[in-house]
């Protein structure tokens, strides 16, 4: 039986955080002092999570992101790249980062199997990424991506948040980097998701806002009629055929009746969203010695049938997950 919540939707999407840790510190994500992670013996191990994956794969799951806080600080992740590449039924694998170690991961990634990058990026400003992840890196990201695409990766698109009030700036130079690099730039509405609770509607740069900035800005922009109905993203491609842009517009256009997406965070707790207030764990069943694949496959499947229609993000009801983004992967 296939994945199919009380809503009707299929579920065939898998995102797998595979650690908490992170090297920069995004204010729309963590808090600025570092903060407690989990214990190591917390996070899954890769054969924990091989398994998982291949419970999933059985119940209809194609797709797997590999997620974090950074999942290149996780060691070894050539190899579990490897290994979940390699599992039947897993038709497409790609990875989030946020660059600062692809000039050493990226050959290693490659030559494992990886060819789908999306590479975290605000701004071409080397001052303002510094205000936003509050650490002096953009020199090593951009090294990092231009590095990426010399190996080979493709395609590589880059992921943007939108904060208002910061980025405005922004939007048209990203979008003229895109086209000429051929990168597709995602523009991520802000989400209340920071450790620090510091999210307000008022501070997101709405897709619709972003789209006129960058008519104005470059030229006319069409939309691409929606290959997958289910990609959360937008997107548009210049009229005059050079390059593409997406948005996510989470806060202004939910995309929640659409969602095909399961998460496993990096310490074993399975969530059917990203705003989940409840999880299942799965830790503990990967560890037990008589525990066999159905019991995993039955959280995942009540999961699943658990999942509620959508996050409320921008009504009265709105609560946000107990946990920030870097803790339960983007
Ligand atoms: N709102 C929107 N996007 C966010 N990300 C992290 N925190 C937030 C937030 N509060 C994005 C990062 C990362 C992706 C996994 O999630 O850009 O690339
Ligand atoms: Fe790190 Fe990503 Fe969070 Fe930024 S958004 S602090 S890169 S986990």
């Amino acid at each position: 039986m296939p994945l199919v919540d009380t809503y009707g939707r299929l579920h065939d999407n898998l995102r797998i955080s595979v650690t908490d840790r992170c090297n920069i510190r995004c204010f729309y994500c963590m808090p600025e002092e570092t903060p407690a992670y989990g214990p190591r013996e917390e996070l899954l191990t890769f054969e924990e999570i091989e398994r998982f994956v291949r419970v999933a794969a059985g119940l209809g799951v194609r797709k797997i992101r590999i997620t974090g806080g950074e999942p290149l600080l996780r060691k070894d992740l050539p190899y579990l790249i490897e290994r979940l590449q390699a599992v039947p039924g897993i038709e497409d694998l790609a990875l989030t980062t946020n660059g600062v170690l692809l000039r050493q991961q990226a050959k290693d990634l490659y030559d494992a199997g990886l060819r789908r990058l999306n590479v975290h990026l605000d701004t071409l400003d080397r001052e303002r990424f510094r205000q936003i992840t509050r650490r002096d890196l953009f020199d090593r990201v951009m090294d990092g991506l231009f590095y990426a695409k010399e190996v080979g990766f493709d395609p590589i698109k880059i992921n943007a948040v939108a904060a208002k009030g910061i980025v405005e700036p922004d939007i048209v130079p990203l979008a003229r980097f895109g086209r000429e690099h051929g990168m597709e730039i995602r523009y991520i509405e802000f989400m209340p998701l920071d450790a620090q609770g510091i999210w307000e509607r008022e501070k997101v740069l709405t897709a619709d806002t972003m789209l006129a900035m960058i008519e104005s800005g470059i030229g006319p922009l069409d939309a691409i009629p929606d290959a997958d109905p289910q990609a959360p993203a937008t997107e548009y491609r210049f009229r005059d055929g050079i390059g593409r842009i997406g948005f996510i517009a989470s806060v202004s256009k939910p995309f929640c009746l659409n969602c095909n997406r399961l998460r496993l965070t990096a310490d074993g707790k399975v969530r059917y969203c990203l705003f989940a207030i409840e999880e299942m764990d799965v830790r503990d069943l990967l560890r037990a010695p008589d525990a066999d694949d159905e019991a995993i496959a039955n959280v995942i499947r009540a999961n699943v049938k658990a999942k509620w229609m959508g996050h409320q993000i921008g009504s009265s009801q709105f609560v946000p997950p107990p946990r920030p983004m870097y803790s339960i992967g983007g």
